[in-house]
């Protein structure tokens, strides 16, 4: 079976998707996860664009060691350059090289004729075979481009050193058969072509992105660019998971696959979604909260009798434990301790003295606990590791003859006690401005959504929000069976993670 070389953006296309910012830690604990699921190359981000990400690059090529680490750089000799010294300590390096060929782009975009657009392409890409051997080269926009000046750079590109050519969707434009004959033309009027690998990004726009992917595997392409959840640029990425396990669950159709550990599916997705604050629609193919739900009488019959019935994938596949079963508020720390490690979940002492705290306070008010409240609350505590200020009670007071009045206690910076309190036109909102009188860091809130983690009145809720400091987004998450405390922890956690990023800024002008 020939081998499918899964190349992940989550780091680099998947943080361009709106308000998805992450900061360096979180980017280094997305890198370590894809390097668990054993993802063949990591790119880990643009390094010309900024600072912070031109160092998690640098870290993540320090750090790991198993997969290729890519670097993107647009057709300069400055990005190009920030591309090399980003990724210089990897063990398997790649500088990946861009350059728009469409007319359009190069028209309105580049302002440059085919001639000097052919010129910049090789000679950026012979620029980066100077320093590493795994160059990869992008002609955006490649489905809207004359199909002959295609042909003619990648040609050029593969001669200056190219080792892989990725052929992008830029725009989400094409739909498989289309992109099927591009991919066969390719192979077909490029004469080098075999000296390359040839890699496809397709974008979501028109909802074709794993489709279109799978049609290029079908006519040579060996390479998948994706992300974790699908997430990128607009309507995002081709989405990871979906390619894997339609490779893997069709395996009978195709005669390739990816060396992916399925296993680490679903925490890696869980992980993107904490940290970018990007909430996974339930209906989501492979890690949606249905995708492994049965509704209707007629589908949990056929279950009950036998799985393959209405499941064409085993839940335990993409890590999901499958059980609904269940710690009460009499479990033990050392049943909790190995129903986590169960789950996958490795916590140090004090962590899981935490996470055991929270259990138990959810357990007092909830009969059953699932895998799925568990790994909320795991996920809240392994979250709330870096705190300047922790929330250590909230209490409101609201209702239709009220105006809804909250007070907060908090512990700040030195473990100092601070407490204050506050009227809003909603519980939340007095919450929120109770803290604001506390914390005292302008922002605005841009985003607020709260989704129940299981079914059932006493279901644990989930709130996820975006704040904005400084033109800069910060996201949070909190859980609790209460959603005003699950507010106020979502907010800790964004406000957390804002001050955090201001330390760093003034400590590294100091
Ligand atoms: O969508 C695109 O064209 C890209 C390139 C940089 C590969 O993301
Ligand atoms: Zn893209």
């Amino acid at each position: 079976m020939s081998k499918v070389i899964i190349f992940d953006t989550t780091l680099r296309d998947g943080e361009q998707s709106a308000g998805a910012a992450l900061n360096i830690g979180d980017k280094l604990d997305i890198a370590r996860h894809l390097e668990r699921m054993n993802v063949d190359v990591i790119e880990a981000g643009f390094p010309i664009t900024s600072t912070g990400d031109f160092e998690a690059v640098r870290q993540i090529s320090q750090e790991l060691r198993k997969p290729v680490i890519c670097a993107l750089a647009h057709a300069s000799p400055e990005a190009v350059d920030a591309a090399w010294k980003a990724v210089k300590d990897a063990r398997r390096p790649r500088i990946h090289v861009f350059l728009s060929s469409s007319e359009i782009h190069m028209a309105h975009q580049l302002k440059k004729n085919r001639d000097q657009v052919l010129k910049l392409a090789r000679d950026m890409v012979a620029r980066a075979k100077g320093y590493i051997p795994d160059i990869e080269f992008s002609p955006m926009d490649a489905t809207r481009t004359d199909p002959k000046f295609l042909y003619q750079m990648l040609e050029a590109v593969i001669n200056a050193g190219a080792t892989t050519v990725n052929i992008p969707d830029t725009v989400g434009y094409t739909i498989p058969q289309e992109f099927g004959a591009l991919i066969q033309g390719i192979f077909s009027n490029v004469p080098n072509i075999g000296k390359a690998v040839v890699s496809v990004h397709c974008h979501d726009d028109l909802g074709l992105a794993v489709a279109n992917s799978l049609a290029a595997l079908e006519h040579g392409a060996r390479q998948i660019e994706c992300t974790i959840n699908g997430i990128g640029e607009r309507a995002g990425n081709a989405s990871l998971e979906e390619i894997v396990m339609a490779l893997r669950t069709r395996k009978d159709l195709f005669e390739y696959g990816t060396e992916i550990v399925t296993t680490e599916i679903y925490k890696t997705s869980r992980l993107v979604s904490d940290l970018t604050g990007m909430v996974v629609q339930p209906n989501k193919a492979i890690i949606g909260a249905n995708a492994f739900s049965h509704e209707s009488g007629i589908h949990q019959d056929g279950i009950l009798k036998d799985r393959s019935c209405y499941e064409i994938m085993d839940p335990k596949d993409i890590g999901l434990s499958g059980s609904t079963l269940t710690l009460g508020k009499l479990s033990g720390r050392h049943a909790f301790k190995v129903h986590l490690q169960e789950l996958g979940y490795e916590l140090n002492d004090e962590e899981l003295r935490r996470a055991f705290a929270a259990f138990k306070e959810v357990a007092d008010k909830k009969k059953t606990i699932t895998d799925r409240d568990l790994e909320a609350l795991v996920a809240e505590e392994l979250r709330t590791v870096s705190e300047t200020y922790h929330l250590e009670q909230v209490q409101v007071s609201c209702g239709d003859r009220n105006v809804p009045t909250a007070s907060v206690r908090l512990t700040g910076p030195g473990g100092t006690a601070i407490a204050d309190a506050a009227l809003g036109t909603g519980p939340v909102d007095a919450v929120y401005k109770a803290i604001n009188r506390l914390v005292g860091v302008p922002n605005q809130l841009t985003e607020f959504s709260v989704k129940s983690i299981t079914e059932g009145i006493d279901a644990i809720g989930e709130v996820t929000i975006r704040i904005q400091s400084g033109g800069k987004t910060f996201t949070g998450r909190g859980a609790s069976t209460d959603i005003i405390v699950a507010s106020a922890k979502a907010y800790m956690n964004a406000l957390n993670r804002l001050l955090a990023a201001m330390e760093k800024l003034n400590s590294s002008a100091r």
